[in-house]
C-alpha cells in the first residue's frame, strides 16, 4: 500500500512517473514539528534501515546521519555525509512492520537515523516542503517494488555495455587506446570499451575532439568498432568560455546558462578553466544540450558518461575575488593559531563552496528558482537531457550512458558510477554494501571504479576487486592520471586476471538476463541476505549479497587473507571457480563456514532449486552465446532457468 503526502509546497522533482492522489490525513507514524522543519520517527529495537542510495557505512544505515545534498568530495571516508547523489528511499525494517519512506524534495534534507538518539530516526529539511511517499508491505522485495513502480523502469543498457571496460584519465593519444587494446588482446583478456577521458576534447571543450591527438576520429572509432572496442567519451557539465566555441556562443545567445541575481550568466571554474553552466532543468536548454550529443554520435560513438555534475565547482569568479580581497587582511599579520587556521580555511574555501550554489538560478517550469532549492536535481537533468535526445536521435538503439551525480528519476534514464574513490580495501568493502542501496532506487546499471581512482591499487586489491566487479553490471577499471598504471597487464598475475574477465563472460547470460528480469520486473539485482531469509544472523550480513534469482556472493575484501567466513542462511552448493571451466564443488550445510578463496578463486553459492548457467567466453560480448550453455544446478533442472535474450 502506498501513500503520497504532502508537506507545504514543494517543487516538483518528475522522479515519481505515477500520477497520486495526495492524502488529505496527516503523516502517520511520524511526528511533524513545523518549528524545527523535521519529521521524526521511533525506531523499534529491532528495526534495520536499508536504502538510501550512493552513501557511506554498512547495508544497515542505523547508527550515523546522511544528507541529501549531492557534493564533489572524492574523499569517501566513513564520516561522510553525503557523496555524489542524493536517492532519499529507505525502508525502516523489523519482523512487526516494513516501511518505505520516500521524501522527495530537492534541496537538503538530513536522515539523522539513530546517531543523536538511538531509537529515533528524525528528518530535517531546509525547506519544509516535500512530498513524502510511505510504502507498507509485507517483503522488503514487495515495498521496493512497489515504490520502483512509481518512480519508472530503470535505464538498459546496450548488450556489449555488461562487458569489460578499461578508462584512465591520462590516455593522452589515439596510439595510447590503440595500445590499450592491444596489450589485452595480447594478454587474451575480454574488453568490450576503452573509456576517454577529458583529454580526448580540445582543450576540455565538450563536444569537440582534438584533432591533434585523436585525428581522423571517425575512422578511429570505426577501427577499434571493427576491433569489437567501443570507445565511450566523457561530457563534463561546464562549458568552456570561448569566443567561437558553438556550444558557449549559442548558450549565452540562447540565454541557456544559469544565471546570476543581477541576470549575468554565472562565471565559475573547472577543468576548461572558467566555464558556464547549462541550465538543464529549462526544458529547452535541455533539448540543445542533448542534442549537442549528436556530434558524437555522428562520428559512431553509442556510449557517455556524465561527470562534474553536481555541480562540481573549483571556484566562482566572485567567490574568488572576495577570497582575495580577504586575503589583504591577512598579508602584514603575523599568523596565530587562531589566524593561521581561518587563514587556511578561507583559502581553502574556494573549492565546491556551497555558498556558490545560492549565486545562481534556474528557469525551471517557468519559475526563476535559486540552485541550491534545486540543487539534487541538476546531474538527473543532465543526463536527463541527453536520455531524451536519444529517444529522439536513435529510438531504435540503445546507448550507454551513466553519470556521476544524481536523484532518484535519472534512473530512467542511465546508470551510476559512484565516482572517485580509493585504491583502500574499504573502498572495495563499500562497493558491495552500496550495490543493493542503488538497486533499491532503481539504479541497476552501476558499479565503482575497479581497482579504486585515486591512490596506487596493488596486485592483489585489483585481484579481489576484480572477482567482485565481474558482477557489477557496469565493469569498468578507472584510475587517476597521477597514480600506478592500473591496466590489468600490468601486473604479474595476468593468467588470472585474464581467468576472472573470462569468468565475468561466462556469467553472460546469466548477468544480462538477470539485470532484465530485475528492470522489467522492478526488482533488485543485488539483494541483501535479509531480502529473502528472517533468521537473525542472515539479517545482520554486511558483506555478502544475494545476486539474481540464483545466486549468493561472498566477496573477500581483506588484504592477506586466503579465504573469509561466509554465512549461509540454507543450505546451499559451494562453487569456487579459478576459471569458468576450472571450479570444485560442494553441498554445504545452513550455518557458519570459514572457506578457502584464494587471490585466484571466486566463491559462489547456488541456491537451493536454482540454476547458474554459463557460456563460453569470448574476447567481445558479442563472441558470448546464450544458446550453448551448461547448467551448474542445485536440486534443479536445467530447463527451469528463464534466459533472456
Ligand atoms: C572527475 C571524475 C573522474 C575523471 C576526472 C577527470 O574526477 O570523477 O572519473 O577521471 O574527473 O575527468
Amino acid at each position: 500500500m502506498i501513500k503520497k503526502y504532502r508537506i507545504g509546497n514543494p517543487i516538483p522533482t518528475d522522479s515519481v512517473i505515477e500520477e497520486m492522489e495526495i492524502t488529505a490525513e496527516s503523516i502517520p507514524y511520524f511526528i511533524r514539528d513545523d518549528d524545527a522543519k523535521s519529521l521524526n520517527i521511533h525506531m523499534l529495537k529491532n528495526d534495520k534501515v536499508y536504502g538510501l542510495g550512493e552513501t557511506v557505512r554498512g547495508i544497515n544505515k542505523r547508527g550515523h546521519i546522511y544528507t541529501g545534498f549531492n557534493t564533489d568530495d572524492g574523499l569517501h571516508t566513513e564520516d561522510k555525509r553525503s557523496l555524489y547523489a542524493s536517492q532519499n528511499f529507505f525502508i525502516i525494517s523489523s519482523d512487526v512492520r516494513k516501511l518505505g519512506v520516500y521524501v522527495d524534495t530537492p534541496g537538503r534534507v538530513t536522515f539523522d537515523i539513530g546517531f543523536s538518539k538511538k531509537d529515533e530516526l528524525l528528518i530535517v529539511f531546509e525547506d519544509f516542503d516535500a512530498d513524502i511517499y510511505l510504502i507498507e508491505g509485507d517483503t522488503l522485495t514487495g515495498v521496493v517494488k512497489e515504490f520502483r513502480h512509481i518512480i519508472g523502469r530503470s535505464y538498459i543498457p546496450p548488450r556489449w555495455a555488461f562487458g569489460y571496460g578499461q578508462s584512465r584519465w591520462g590516455y593522452r593519444t589515439a596510439d595510447e587506446i590503440r595500445e590499450v587494446a592491444d596489450e589485452y588482446d595480447k594478454a587474451g583478456i575480454p574488453l568490450d570499451m576503452i573509456y576517454l577521458d577529458i583529454d580526448y576534447m580540445e582543450d576540455f571543450k565538450d563536444f569537440t575532439v582534438s584533432d591533434e591527438k585523436f585525428p581522423n576520429f571517425k575512422e578511429f572509432v570505426n577501427e577499434m568498432k571493427d576491433r569489437g572496442i567501443h570507445l565511450v567519451p566523457i561530457i563534463d557539465a561546464g562549458i568552456k568560455i570561448e569566443e567561437g566555441y558553438d556550444v558557449y556562443e549559442e548558450g549565452v545567445e540562447n540565454g541557456y546558462f544559469c544565471k546570476k541575481e543581477n541576470g549575468d550568466d554565472l562565471v565559475a571554474a573547472v577543468w576548461p578553466g572558467r566555464v558556464h553552466f547549462p541550465d538543464f532543468l529549462n526544458d529547452e536548454a535541455r533539448e540543445w544540450f542533448g542534442d549537442k550529443y549528436k556530434v558524437l554520435l555522428d562520428l559512431g560513438i553509442d556510449g557517455f558518461w556524465n561527470d562534474m555534475n553536481e555541480p562540481a565547482i573549483f571556484y566562482t569568479e566572485d567567490h574568488l575575488k572576495e577570497v582575495f580581497d580577504r586575503i589583504d587582511d591577512y598579508k602584514d599579520m603575523e599568523l596565530n593559531i587562531y589566524s593561521y587556521f581561518d587563514f587556511k580555511e578561507l583559502v581553502a574555501s574556494i573549492g565546491n563552496n556551497e555558498s556558490d550554489y545560492r549565486r545562481f538560478y534556474h528557469e525551471y517550469k517557468g519559475q526563476k528558482i535559486r540552485h541550491d532549492k534545486v540543487h539534487n536535481l541538476y546531474g538527473f537533468n543532465m543526463t536527463r537531457a541527453a536520455g531524451e535526445a536519444f529517444e529522439r536521435l536513435c529510438p531504435d538503439r540503445r546507448i550507454l550512458m551513466f553519470s556521476r551525480s544524481s536523484y532518484i528519476g535519472m534512473h530512467r534514464y542511465g546508470g551510476v558510477w559512484c565516482g572517485d574513490n580509493m585504491s583502500w580495501w574499504s573502498h572495495l568493502l563499500l562497493n558491495v554494501r552500496q550495490m543493493p542501496a542503488l538497486n533499491m532506487c532503481g539504479f541497476l546499471y552501476s558499479g565503482a571504479d575497479i581497482g579504486g581512482f585515486a591512490a596506487d591499487v596493488t596486485e592483489d586489491l585489483l585481484l579481489r576487486w576484480t572477482a567482485f566487479g565481474i558482477f557489477t553490471p557496469l565493469f569498468r577499471n578507472h584510475s587517476a592520471f597521477n597514480t600506478r598504471r592500473q591496466e590489468m597487464y600490468q601486473f604479474e598475475s595476468k593468467d588470472v586476471f585474464k581467468n576472472l574477465v573470462e569468468l565475468r563472460y561466462a556469467l553472460l547470460p546469466y548477468i544480462y538476463s538477470e539485470f532484465m528480469k530485475a528492470a522489467l520486473e522492478y526488482d533488485m539485482l543485488f539483494k541483501p541476505l535479509a531480502f529473502e531469509y528472517d533468521d537473525d544472523r542472515s539479517l545482520e550480513i554486511e558483506d555478502q549479497l544475494l545476486y539474481g534469482e540464483s545466486i549468493m556472493i561472498a566477496p573477500v575484501y581483506e588484504q592477506n587473507v586466503t579465504g573469509r567466513h561466509v554465512y549461509l542462511p540454507e543450505k546451499m552448493k559451494m562453487i569456487r571457480f579459478r576459471a569458468y571451466d576450472d571450479y570444485d564443488e560442494e553441498i554445504l550445510e545452513k550455518g557458519d563456514h570459514y572457506l578457502r578463496a584464494d587471490l585466484n578463486e571466486v566463491l559462489v553459492f547456488i541456491r537451493k532449486g536454482h540454476v547458474l548457467p554459463l557460456a563460453k567466453p569470448g574476447m567481445r560480448t558479442t563472441n558470448v552465446c546464450s544458446e550453448d550453455l551448461i547448467y551448474l544446478c542445485f536440486e534443479a533442472e536445467p530447463g527451469s532457468y528463464n534466459i533472456r535474450r
